[in-house]
């Protein structure tokens, strides 16, 4: 496979949090037919991972990286997301900062999962490089607009941003070659019993998402708890030494201690970099397709992700109550699959994947 070369900057110790040691940028080749991704992101520990992964992905054509708020404010998420391209020395990539803000909602962060800061309280520096003019949702039309069939959207947070560029331009949906997402679950949430975070926090953002027609793969809790990380991982990034394994392992290091102060024997799962995985290789996992919708009304279930499966009764919301005008509990009356969905996953190939990829020298 040919090969690009991409031209980075030497990256200064300071910027992996390795005081004192001058670290070269290493070359990193992309190959001929990468595929173009915009990665939208709540760095966020396994958001941070997940952005290591893809900077160290040759198959990927990253065009942008649009930070939202979500696991921390957008204060935090934007230059957690700018720190992740200075340590992976790819500042040839742009990254345009998101929302504020969920639709319809009041945000709701998780630092109880990811620090205060969002990187599990791992301090780096500030970050040097800057965001470009454009806001995300501006600069994901533009980039789909550019290239019209081409662009696959990782969604690794709420899905704000994108929800706010399909808002803006009603024919962008149908450029868009597809959409790979971390968020959902069929098998019960971790923010409340009904709803995974990513859902819950923007319900409205992911149920326009949901019904845009564009391709969609969700990679929900279903398969993502099974992807711990552990102290045997964190040693092989150590040993590796590198900036971008010794980051990630800093990260992770204190991201496995907060976990056990909260009483958390395993570490932290590794959410996003599984749904960047699948992209990467849709092997690692089992899929199924359905069609899948969003709860936004629930009193306690907002953000709950339902997935039907082929029903002789049709696809049925809840049934009309005395006082409504509906006379219709229908959804949709025929099957018609709208994501596919990852039912099992491989976790020891992910991991090779993972930890290969962020300890690999090359
Ligand atoms: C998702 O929520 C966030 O806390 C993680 O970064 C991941 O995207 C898991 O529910
Ligand atoms: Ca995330």
């Amino acid at each position: 496979m040919g090969t690009e070369r991409i031209t980075r900057r030497t990256i200064l110790s300071s910027a992996a949090g390795l005081a004192g040691m001058a670290l070269p940028g290493t070359a990193f080749s992309q190959a001929a037919g990468a595929r173009r991704v915009i990665i939208d992101t709540d760095p966020g520990v396994d958001d941070a991972f997940a952005l290591l992964l893809a900077m160290r992905s040759p198959e990927l054509k990253i065009e942008g990286i649009t930070p939202v708020a979500g696991n921390v404010p957008l204060e935090l998420s934007l230059p957690n997301a700018l720190r992740m391209v200075e340590i992976a020395g790819r500042t040839d990539i742009p990254v345009a900062a998101g929302a504020k803000a969920p639709l319809q909602r009041r945000l709701i962060t998780a630092t109880y999962a990811h620090g205060e800061n969002g990187l599990g309280g791992a301090v780096f520096p500030a970050p040097k490089i800057k965001p470009i003019a454009d806001p995300a949702s501006v600069f994901i039309r533009q980039v789909v607009r550019k290239y019209p069939g081409q662009v696959s959207l990782i969604m690794l947070g709420p899905q704000t941003n994108l929800a706010t560029a399909l808002a803006s331009d009603p024919d962008l949906a149908r450029m868009i070659k597809s959409v790979v997402m971390m968020g959902g679950s069929l098998s019960g949430g971790n923010v409340t019993p009904a709803a995974e975070f990513n859902i819950y926090v923007d319900p409205e953002a992911a149920r326009m998402v949901f019904q845009s027609g564009i391709p969609i793969t969700m990679v929900g809790l279903d398969v993502t708890r099974k992807t711990a990380l552990t102290d045997a991982h964190v040693k092989v990034l150590e040993a590796a030494n590198t900036p971008v394994s010794m980051a990630a392992a800093k990260i992770a290091r204190n991201d496995i201690d907060l976990n056990r102060k909260a009483g958390n024997a395993s570490g932290p799962n590794m959410h996003d970099s599984l749904a960047l995985a699948s992209f990467l290789d849709p092997s690692l996992l089992k899929w199924k397709p359905y069609y899948v919708d969003v709860e936004t009304m629930g009193e306690l279930t907002a953000g709950e992700t339902l997935g039907y499966r082929p029903n002789e009764a049709g696809l049925r919301g809840s049934a009309p109550t005395l006082a409504g005008t509906k006379t219709s509990t229908m959804l949709r009356d025929k099957f018609v699959p709208n994501a596919n969905v990852a039912i099992d996953v491989d976790s020891a190939r992910f991991f090779n994947l993972l930890i290969g990829r962020l300890a690999g020298k090359a």
